[in-house]
């Protein structure tokens, strides 16, 4: 055995000590300097605690970082990443932080947050087909502006969830199945590059820019506009039911019904979610839907009575005011996962016997809860998707109609963290080789509710786009600012390229 050298160890330990002092040292500079033109909140103060009650899941909010930049406009987006590129400081980008995972849109003391909620402005065009949206606008921003010009856009369907994130991820929202995910309902983002410069990405101005911009993450810029094209809106038909446990079987096989029917009847949203209910101490199925058409009552999911129904013709604000609520009983730290599968009415059952059985030890304690949700993605849907605008990145072909599959758990102390996410990971896990087995699996991972440990934006594009999406990436980002400096999100990353990479696929969980 060769002597241990103390010359490697005594490098490595000052390689060690320069990277956490000079990190830390770089981060300070950074917010030093941001706070001479910027509003800088720093730990302690009260609009930096405010800051960090903003985001949806407790293990985010927890996070301190050195301080949270608040810009108020592109320019000063653009300073913010011009300052953190010259002192090489870590960030991470918050608009409604609603990502559930640990650091997916906040960081540690080794870098700073930049907050975009006052980049908040709502501005519709002249002839009303189109608004500009401020990045860091929450959907009921938005359809508080829009209703009473009875118009909407492809927004998302809790009102507490961030504009930016959301179309960033795609967007599955309650209008996505006539028109499909909201980034194919973007006309233009105006966008800060690496660089500092403040571009427009739309199909004239830099068209390659806004195709990967549509399912991008953290890897492109940070968007501080989006313009969405919007849609005539009155009232709808919509709210949602709860079912007894014992009807699952046939809610499930109603939502495969009712998905092939989507592709012929598009205006209508609907979804299931098998959840422990803490309120009633046992499980139950939520059903919410819209209907956009108010003309007709939409056919009953099942024939049992709903142990609860709030279906009625009203404003789609009233019905995210109601759904919002449920936002509230899933509040605290998070694990959610997700997979998408090709449609089935016999794994979506079969999967939540198992969730059952491994939560069945400790449910019934106090803070506890976990569920599992099943929506529709239709093939016209997908079509729509790849049809307007010129498409993007992801690898979903029209060709069948699938189900996203979503695991959330939650719990209240953090001392159980440990354990709801290793069975939730499990579920997750066991759900993937299953439908393996039945050759019911689809490489797509939805980016907007996967963990952190999914290689979420890697899975959902195919080998050609991906080399496309790389090629984007060096042209708009040479020095690979932004993939060494932004911390969060789902990375772009070159699979010839070996790095060391911390996400795994949940099968390896
Ligand atoms: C209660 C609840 C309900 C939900 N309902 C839906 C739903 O109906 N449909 C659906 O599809 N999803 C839904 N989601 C998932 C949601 O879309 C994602 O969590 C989404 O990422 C949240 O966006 P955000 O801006 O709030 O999150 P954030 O945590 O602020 O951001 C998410 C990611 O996007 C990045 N990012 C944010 N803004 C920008 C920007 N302007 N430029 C560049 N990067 C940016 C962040 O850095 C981060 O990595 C829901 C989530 C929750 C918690
Ligand atoms: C919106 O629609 C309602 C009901 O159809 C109508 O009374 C109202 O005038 C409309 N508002 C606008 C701004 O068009
Ligand atoms: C596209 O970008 C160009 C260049 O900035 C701009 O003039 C044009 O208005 C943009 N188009 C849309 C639809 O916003
Ligand atoms: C690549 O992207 C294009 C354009 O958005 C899309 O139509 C196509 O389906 C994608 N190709 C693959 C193989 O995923």
């Amino acid at each position: 055995m060769r002597p241990l050298s103390a010359k490697p160890i005594l490098f490595l330990i000052i390689k060690w000590f320069s990277d956490v002092v000079f990190a830390h040292g770089n981060t300070e500079r950074c917010c030093k300097e941001l706070s001479s033109s910027l509003h800088v909140a720093t730990p302690g103060s009260q609009h930096y605690d405010t800051h960090l009650n903003t985001y949806f899941s407790l293990d985010q909010g927890r996070m301190q970082p050195a301080c949270v930049v608040f810009p108020s406009d592109a320019s000063q987006v653009s300073t913010a990443v011009s300052v953190a590129s010259h002192h090489a400081c870590r960030f991470a980008v918050k608009s409604g932080g609603h990502m559930a995972w640990i650091g997916a849109s906040n960081i540690g003391a080794d870098g700073f947050a930049i907050d975009l909620e006052n980049i908040n402005t709502l501005t519709i065009s002249d002839k009303g087909d189109s608004v500009a949206l401020g990045s860091g606008l929450r959907w009921k921003d938005v359809y508080d502006y829009l209703e009473p010009l009875n118009l909407t856009t492809v927004g998302g369907r809790m009102s507490g969830v961030g504009v930016g994130g959301f179309i960033l991820g795609g967007g599955i929202s309650f209008l996505s199945y006539r028109h499909g995910f909201a980034s194919s309902n973007v006309i233009n983002f105006e966008v800060v590059l690496s660089s500092g410069e403040i571009v427009n990405a739309n199909s004239t101005s830099h068209p390659s820019l806004y195709w990967a911009l549509k399912l991008s993450s953290t890897n492109f810029g940070i968007v501080t506009q989006f313009t969405m094209s919007t849609f005539p809106m009155n009232n709808v038909f919509g709210g949602a039911q709860v079912f007894a446990i014992e009807e699952s079987q046939a809610l499930v096989l109603s939502l495969v019904q009712s998905t092939a029917s989507l592709n012929k009847n598009p205006d209508q949203s609907l979804g299931l979610l098998l959840t422990w209910s803490a309120a009633v101490q046992r499980y139950v199925v939520w059903a919410p839907r819209i209907q956009v058409d108010t003309s007709s009552v939409p056919p009953p999911l099942t024939s049992a009575s709903p142990l609860l129904d709030t279906l009625r013709i009203t404003k789609l604000s009233d019905i995210f005011t109601e759904w919002s609520g449920e936002e509230s009983s899933i509040r605290g730290y998070n694990e959610w996962l997700t997979l998408t599968i090709k449609i089935d009415s016999q794994l979506p059952l079969d999967i939540f016997v198992k969730g059952q059985a491994l939560f069945g030890p400790f449910i019934e304690r106090a803070g506890y809860h976990w569920g599992f949700a099943v929506q529709p993605l239709s093939r016209r849907m997908i079509r729509e998707s790849m049809d307007r605008n010129g498409g993007n990145p992801s690898s979903l072909s029209p060709n069948e109609d699938l189900f996203v599959l979503l695991f959330v758990s939650s719990w209240t102390d953090p001392a159980d963290g440990e354990e709801m996410r290793t069975v939730i990971r499990q579920l997750a896990s066991w759900s993937q080789q299953e439908a393996i087995e039945r050759d019911l699996l689809e490489d797509f991972v939805y980016m907007n509710y996967a963990s952190g440990v999914q290689d979420a934006l890697m899975r959902s594009i195919g080998p050609e786009n991906l080399s496309r999406m790389l090629d984007i990436q060096k042209q708009y980002d040479p020095g690979n600012v932004f993939g060494t400096l932004w911390s969060g999100g789902f990375k772009l990353r070159d699979p010839t390229v070996d790095v060391a990479d911390t996400r795994r696929d949940i099968s390896e969980l």
